[in-house]
């Protein structure tokens, strides 16, 4: 099978400097959630037709064509004449002997499962395109059927009255079989209400030809719908995140609200996890069993361990959080954190490539970077590594069981040893050694005497 993607209009609706196929959807492209599904049916060949926007949508492409097994050829289509013209773009690229499937780059949530239906409706030698009867059909092409055959597609604005009453519409995704395609695009006229050559003309073709047009319909109405504006674009949002929250809640997940939840990416989750509302998960999320997930928290590219608890408002990046570890409220675990098990980070902590151990705590106020610490460590308020120098960052080391007073600065590179501990307010430029007390604070006097300044009268 061949797939071609059509994704060379401009999408001016869409009141936007990015070509409208590069709006994202769920994190992710539109152009790219049809390139998974079409790669998903594993065609022989696959080519993307662009027009609109310059280099950026042939380059997202070629660097999605190296990511994946199914490569992406791309072909340039300008000026921009019509759907067929379009098509006619991809020939050189796909195979005369294998059906053709036709996609649009802005119709992101067409299921594999629907696509499927149409190509085996389709074979080997038959025209099949995907319709739905809808309530609204107001500017689609309609399907228009003498004794129940499909004869013709009519746009809407070269629809008469009655035609315009037909409530069966043209997806524009169909399956064409290629050996006849190049003779009917070469044969399509532009004498039509929009002066452009429609591919949708070929089934009046097919039909003079005597080659079989039959149709298949998808799951559900939105996954045909295409985005013409932020509008249309916000509801497919709202659409593809309802989706995703039904599948988690029947894998059992409890969700506060399924309406305020996004996941831009894979959100994996063990038995018995709750979420609570205004949570945004992107890139791969694992969350173990009996995970608690606060309100308002963010979590990118993120594991957490069974029975942790993610207080709200917490951003997690790139980080692992160990089981029964408690994070926040207000916490920042930044990429290349991972904490051991029943680890807790506090309040306003910011934890960045380090790794802390079991039983460790961070409760308040702290700053831990590049940091390597050990088990049953107690951070104290206001404690901050000071990793950077101005040009170079180093290592804080602080072993097992040591206690860090409130208020300390630890000057990289340097280690405090295992049991140590450091009194409040200390700046550690040395290594403190295991087992004792180290404190650089100036000894505390009192002033004898000594009066408060009262003020002088003129
Ligand atoms: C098209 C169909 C219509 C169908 C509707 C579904 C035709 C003539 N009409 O209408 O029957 O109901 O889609 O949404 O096919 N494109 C190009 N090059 C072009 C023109 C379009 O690549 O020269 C691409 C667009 O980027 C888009 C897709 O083709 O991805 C559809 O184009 P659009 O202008 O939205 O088609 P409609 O007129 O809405
Ligand atoms: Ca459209």
């Amino acid at each position: 099978m061949n797939v071609v993607i059509l994704a060379a209009g401009m999408g001016k609706r869409m009141q936007s400097a990015l070509p409208k196929v590069l709006h994202p959807l769920a994190g992710k492209p539109l152009l790219r959630h049809v390139i998974d599904t079409a790669r998903s049916l594993s065609p022989k060949k696959l080519c993307v037709i662009y027009g609109h926007g310059g280099a950026a949508v042939p380059s997202a492409v070629q660097a999605w064509s190296a990511e994946g097994e199914v490569a992406i050829d791309t072909a340039l289509q300008q000026p921009q004449l019509g759907t067929g013209h379009a098509v006619i773009q991809a020939l050189p690229h796909i195979d005369a002997q294998a059906p053709t499937l036709v996609l649009y780059g802005d119709v992101p949530l067409t299921t594999g499962a629907s696509l499927q239906r149409l190509i085996e409706a389709a074979g080997d030698d038959k025209l099949a395109i995907l319709t739905v009867v809808q309530d609204n059909p107001f500017g689609l092409g309609r399907i228009v059927r003498e004794n129940g055959n499909i004869v013709r597609i009519v746009e809407e604005k070269d629809a008469d009255e009655a035609q315009r009453a037909i409530k069966e519409i043209n997806s524009g995704i169909m399956v064409i079989p290629t050996r006849y395609l190049d003779g009917w695009l070469n044969g399509l006229q532009n004498n039509n209400a929009q002066g452009e050559y429609y591919l949708t003309d070929i089934v009046a073709q097919a039909v003079a030809a005597g080659v079989p047009v039959v149709s298949a319909q998808p799951s559900a109405e939105w996954e045909v719908a295409g985005v013409n504006s932020k509008v249309q674009l916000a509801e497919l949002e709202r659409r593809h995140q309802l989706n995703i929250a039904t599948s988690l809640l029947e894998k059992g997940v409890t969700l506060f609200d399924p309406a305020r939840i996004d996941v831009r990416g894979e959100l994996v989750c063990g038995r018995d996890v709750t979420i609570d509302v205004g949570c945004v998960f992107e890139g791969r999320v694992v969350l173990g069993e009996g995970v608690t997930i606060g309100a308002h928290c963010v979590l990118v590219n993120t594991e957490v361990a069974a029975g942790a608890q993610i207080k709200p408002f917490c951003h997690l990046e790139d980080a692992i959080v160990g089981d029964k570890s408690q994070i926040g409220p207000y916490a920042r675990l930044r990429p290349g954190t991972s904490l051991g098990e029943d680890v807790h980070i506090g309040n306003f902590v910011e934890v960045k490539n380090s790794k802390i151990a079991a039983h460790s705590k961070a409760n308040h106020l702290s700053y831990v970077g590049d940091a390597d610490v050990g088990s049953r460590v107690n951070i104290g308020a206001g404690t901050i590594t000071c990793n950077y120098d101005g040009a170079n960052k180093s290592r804080t080391t602080i072993e097992d069981e040591a206690f860090i007073g409130s208020d300390t600065q630890l000057v990289a590179p340097v280690t405090v040893g295992k049991g140590a501990t450091l009194g409040a307010g200390t700046t550690l430029t040395k290594d403190a050694p295991a087992g004792k007390l180290t404190i650089s604070r100036p000894k505390q006097i009192t002033v004898e005497g000594w009066k408060r300044p009262v003020k002088v009268k003129k």
